[in-house]
């Protein structure tokens, strides 16, 4: 049993830096859970908590469910990977990955025979007898994933392991430690800033956004039902539009449009019904927006094309439907949601609009989101 349980954690840095707000969640027991948000958010003030190398200024931290606020490091039986994977550069790839047992005092049988297993998990096998400077940069992460698992610990922490790395290494690795994850069945904490990787790798995802819980949910529910507007900025690439707009009966003006929501949007949201001149924020994501003579909708748009990016499977169209939303209360959510003055709509690579042109916009508008302005939560 190797649950880890947050409960009303706080962290104040000195006398004043209040780095993490009344933190609470489950993460289950063999659990891939990603913390993720912009940075300074706290994810590895949290992270290291777990681990025991930061102290826990008020709350209760219980990992299988011993509470463990003052519990050291080495007697919670979890390993922990960092973004600088330190090996050791004049030991072999076989003396890495044994070195924790060693330090165990495990007997020397049973140090060989389990390194053997590790390596052939992350395919090192032919690899074991080379130093580390001899290695690529994917092969040395995964000797430090290998020095992490051979001790088979009840849970795995780790913080930005693959940020070292290059793009394309990156997407190869964070596959193979979600595929690790899953047949190794360990309860498993990974902290990253990057929304995808959060999103492809995590059963379930904390966002984080100065020291405050957004949100904890799965990678399909932080994008269909976001609690709020910063997780609904944050998670999707392109970041969701979102407008000002107002909403009277089943008619939506956006800007100089106007167009009607449709009858299922009301009965997911029946706090919306017989809205009168109703302010919200609305929410539309660039895969609702399409190219009108393609793909017709009942619910349609007029906006002039600033820029087209054709990326071949898709053409990215920035439209201008009016000035965006934004947050005027957060000094960081212009960096944070982007500063971009266009929506942008993702059509299809057959569509013929450019720049310059009014492009006719079909608007997926079962999939709108809706915001309250002052408290920026989700309307339901
Ligand atoms: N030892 C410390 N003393 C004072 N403040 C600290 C200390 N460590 C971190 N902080 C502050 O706490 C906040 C959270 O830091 P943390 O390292 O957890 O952020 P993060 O989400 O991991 O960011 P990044 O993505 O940049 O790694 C930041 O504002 C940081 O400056
Ligand atoms: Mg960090």
């Amino acid at each position: 049993m190797s649950a880890i349980e947050l409960h009303t954690i706080n962290k104040v840095y000195g006398n004043s830096f209040h780095a993490l707000h009344d933190l609470s969640f489950d993460i289950r027991d063999g659990e891939f859970m990603v913390f993720v948000g912009p940075s300074g958010c706290g994810k590895s003030t949290a992270l290291r908590m777990i681990a025991g190398l930061e102290s826990i200024t008020s709350g209760e931290l219980r990992i299988g469910g011993r509470l463990v606020n003052d519990v050291d490091p080495k007697d919670r039986d979890i390993a922990m990977v960092f973004q600088s994977y330190a090996l050791y550069p004049h030991k072999s790839v076989r003396e890495n990955i044994a070195f924790p047992l060693h330090m165990a005092g495990l007997p020397k049988a049973e140090i060989a025979s389990r390194v053997d297993e590790v390596a052939r998990t992350l395919e090192l096998t032919t690899l074991l007898d080379r130093r580390p400077a001899l290695l690529s940069g994917g092969q040395r992460q995964r000797v430090a994933m290998g020095r992490a698992i051979v001790r088979k610990p009840a849970a795995f922490l780790m913080d930005e392991p693959l940020s070292n790395l290059d793009a394309k290494l990156r997407v190869q690795m964070r596959a193979e430690i979600a595929s690790l994850q899953r047949k190794l069945n360990v309860t498993t904490v990974y902290v990253t800033h990057d929304q995808v990787e959060a999103m492809t790798m995590g059963d379930r995802v904390a966002v984080m956004k100065g020291g405050v819980l957004q949100q904890v949910d799965t990678p399909q529910n932080l994008y269909k039902r976001p609690d709020n507007v910063f997780v609904a900025a944050f998670i999707g690439s392109p970041s969701m539009n979102l407008y000002e707009a107002v909403l009277n009966g089943r008619t939506l003006t956006l800007g100089s449009n106007n167009f009607e929501v449709p009858e299922r949007v009301f009965e997911y949201r029946p706090s919306l019904n017989g809205a009168s001149h109703r302010q919200v924020i609305v929410g539309i994501r660039p895969e609702h927006m399409n190219d009108a003579a393609i793909r017709p909708s009942s619910a349609e748009i007029s906006a002039p094309v600033t820029l087209v990016e054709a990326l071949g499977s898709e053409s990215m169209v920035h439209l201008n439907i009016g000035a965006p939303w934004v947050d005027a209360g957060d000094p960081d959510a212009v960096a944070d949601i982007g500063d971009e003055r266009a929506a942008v709509a993702r059509f299809s690579p057959k569509s013929t609009v450019r720049a310059g042109d009014i492009a006719r916009v079909a608007v997926d508008a079962e999939e709108l989101h809706f915001f309250e302005p002052v408290t920026r939560t989700s309307i339901w």
